[in-house]
């Protein structure tokens, strides 16, 4: 039997919902090869999204999506033998295409062929460097494909924020951009779940990437899809849902797709007949405490500040923070001391900042903080 609810993988087929309108709208982008950027929180369904889109367009013979990954991308070096190694591995089947075209389209790189053991992914090829300075070979690679091939090539990169953090990093978006720019049967979609680091990266007049393309920014799956996603799961198995209780597990983790997947799993699973209030109980305590030793790291890190200040969020205190009896309140120090406080929580993903508005990233932190009692100094 198929699990009813699934988290921590992209969600395809029958786990996919909603997300009519961005798909159509993405599907528009790749079609007229316009560039776009997609940012949300994290866990809302980016790679999702992408993946769909990618499946819809398989038959059209005229566009090829290449999709990577630059999460463990450290330095450029890496970013372009990810890049490379991915365009040339999704633009061709056979081994021995693979090879011929590194040798025709890459002649400073060498090509690595392994064999592995595994039957999904039978031949592993990458590609090491052999000269320091082979960057415009490696941007220029895609363009030069898609024209001999006579196709339009959409390369989607996720976690794009990476570049962000690598050295020189402004130096080398200017070089990313100034090459991508120019081509014309090539599109890219970039997208990645640190809001703050797009933003600079995307939102900014004085950066490279400003205004690269169409600002795609992902919202909640309405609860609307999650009714019938849900109960329809339920009844499947002979087992019931009152919608009040979709409701409350929508509303407890603030909307976040996986987290609503994951408490339905929690809840299903503890279900035998009809879900009721102590099965809910339960089974939200149970999304709780397989957070927990995380959430307690994160706290074990922080300085006092930063503990009086998260008490500030949780107090809802968040758009008069600056105020002085609000800085007297919780011990915040000074102004300039909140500033600095911010950009530590955010840096350590534990806050997100829009406008006046100051929320905590995950949203069952608050949940897990309000249980455990745990003491803010
Ligand atoms: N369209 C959808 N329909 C149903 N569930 C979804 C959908 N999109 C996302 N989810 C749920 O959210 C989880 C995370 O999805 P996904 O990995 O696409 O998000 P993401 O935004 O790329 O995450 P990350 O920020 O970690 O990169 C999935 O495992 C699934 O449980
Ligand atoms: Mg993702």
């Amino acid at each position: 039997m198929k699990t009813p609810f699934i988290y921590g993988i992209a969600a395809e087929k029958m786990y996919f919902t909603d997300r009519e309108k961005e798909t159509k709208r993405l599907l528009l982008n790749f079609e007229n090869g316009l560039n776009t950027i997609i940012v949300s929180p994290r866990r809302w369904g980016k790679t999702s999204l992408v993946n769909k889109v990618a499946e819809l367009m398989k038959e059209n013979q005229q566009i090829r999506i290449v999709r990577m990954d630059i999460f463990s991308v450290r330095t450029q070096e890496d970013f372009y033998r990810m890049f490379a190694t991915e365009i040339i591995r999704q633009t061709a089947t056979r081994t021995e295409e693979w090879l011929e075209n590194t040798k025709r389209f890459l002649s400073s790189l060498v090509p690595v062929v392994t064999m592995s053991t595994d039957p999904m992914n039978p031949v592993s090829f990458s590609l090491k460097s052999v000269m320091p300075d082979y960057g415009e070979e490696v941007l220029t690679l895609p363009e030069r494909i898609a024209k001999e091939k006579e196709i339009h090539l959409i390369i989607c990169i996720d976690e794009f924020q990476q570049i962000g953090e690598l050295s020189n990093s402004i130096t080398f978006q200017k070089k990313l951009r100034s090459v991508w720019q120019h081509q014309h049967s090539v599109s890219y979609c970039l997208y990645g779940s640190k809001r703050h680091l797009l933003m600079n990266m995307f939102g900014k007049r004085s950066y490279p990437f400003y205004k690269f393309g169409d600002m795609l920014f992902l919202e909640r799956i309405p609860l609307e899809y999650w009714y019938e996603y849900i109960q329809s799961r339920f009844e499947q198995n002979g087992k019931h849902i009152d919608t009040r209780f979709v409701d409350d597990i929508y509303t407890y983790v603030d909307g976040n797709s996986s987290y609503v997947q994951q408490l339905s799993w929690l809840v299903w699973a503890r279900t035998e007949n009809e879900v009721n209030e102590g099965i809910m109980a339960e089974a939200k305590q149970d999304l709780l405490l397989q957070s927990h030793s995380l959430f307690m790291e994160q706290i074990n890190s922080l300085s006092s500040y930063q503990l009086r200040f998260i008490r500030a969020i949780m107090s809802g205190k968040t758009i008069e923070i600056y105020r002085k009896e609000i800085i007297e309140e919780f011990e915040l120090g000074s102004s300039a001391n909140i500033a600095t406080i911010k950009k530590a929580l955010q840096k350590k993903e534990l806050i997100e900042i829009e406008g006046k508005n100051i929320y905590f990233s995950d949203p069952i932190f608050i949940h897990w903080l309000r249980q455990y009692n745990i003491s803010l100094i």
